[in-house]
């Protein structure tokens, strides 16, 4: 029993005082319950309403991919320099200690491997353990055009049902197929699906004409997907330019973990991300 609270000093109940009110202002997360919103908040940092997310999911595909053959040597002992880690969940749980502070998007789609079509996935993890692994958020792959175009959205909007239910965002990653393009007008297209069915934000690739529009016509937040491996400044700099028009952050694998220093390069694209800096002072400003 605690003890009865018998002071005498004058209670102060400021009745004057409007009681106090916190918009949330990630983009179009305004109305969303609190605890998806304190999720989203542990990925977008407050300061900057920006993101620096390391994707290493990618074995989920395509097994020990160059520079992830070994996870917990490679990337554990630098993931706290991110502000997410996007994985599996098997890969959480066998790489990395339980006592990381970044939080976690974990990958939630998967079936095919790079030897099958890779847009018949299915939904790949039950919201129960997202919630057991302590995620901030799932990701699903939308293939949008793709064979499995409407399966793939299908997972989609059942993990937001679920998310909904538990307070648990989902970032839909926009897959390109190979016969497609990936022009400002396919990204148009693919992250306005998402958003219109439920995503809370979403990974696409960088157009470099006409990526304004793909954010400005997506009115959840939008993380820039890294891609295929480029010289750090060329990373940085796409970065940058994805940041300038409108991205809240972003979404990079190979970039990072297959950089000649990893550490460095994400200390770099944070620099780029949280505090704009030019793509060179962020590289050399990062040793
Ligand atoms: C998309 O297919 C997956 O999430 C990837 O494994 C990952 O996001 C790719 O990252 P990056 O292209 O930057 O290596």
């Amino acid at each position: 029993m605690p003890e009865v609270d018998d002071r005498q000093d004058p209670k102060e109940f400021h009745e004057g005082v409007p009681a106090s009110a916190w918009p949330f202002s990630l983009k179009g997360s305004g109305g969303l319950d609190w605890g998806m919103q304190n999720r989203l908040a542990r990925i977008f940092q407050p300061d900057s309403g920006r993101t620096v997310m390391l994707a290493v999911d990618h074995g989920y595909f395509q097994g020990p991919t160059t520079g992830l053959e070994r996870i917990d040597l490679s990337i554990a002992p630098i993931v706290d320099g991110a502000d997410a880690l996007m994985c599996t969940r098997g890969a959480l749980r066998s790489s990395f200690p339980s006592g990381i502070r970044v939080p976690v998007v974990l990958r939630a789609s998967g079936g095919p491997s790079v030897l099958k079509e890779l847009s018949n996935e299915r939904v790949a993890l039950d919201i129960e353990d997202a919630l057991r692994l302590n995620a901030s958020a799932v990701a699903v792959q939308v293939f949008v055009g793709g064979e499995y175009e409407t399966e793939s959205i299908a997972n989609m909007t059942r993990l937001v049902d679920a998310g909904v239910r538990y307070g648990v965002p989902v970032m839909a990653v926009t897959a390109v197929g190979r016969e497609m393009v990936r022009d400002a007008r396919y990204l148009r297209l693919a992250c306005r699906i998402c958003a219109e069915l439920g995503a809370h934000f979403v990974k696409t690739y960088y157009a470099a004409d006409g990526f304004e529009t793909v954010t400005a016509s997506c009115p959840v937040p939008v993380v820039m997907a890294g891609g295929r491996k480029l010289p750090e400044l060329e990373a940085l700099s796409m970065a940058a330019a994805a940041i300038e028009r409108g991205a809240a952050g972003v979404d990079m694998g190979r970039n990072i973990f297959q950089s000649e220093d990893p550490r460095r390069m994400l200390r770099a694209v944070r620099a780029v991300v949280h505090d704009n800096a030019a793509p060179g002072d962020a590289w050399a400003g990062a040793s």
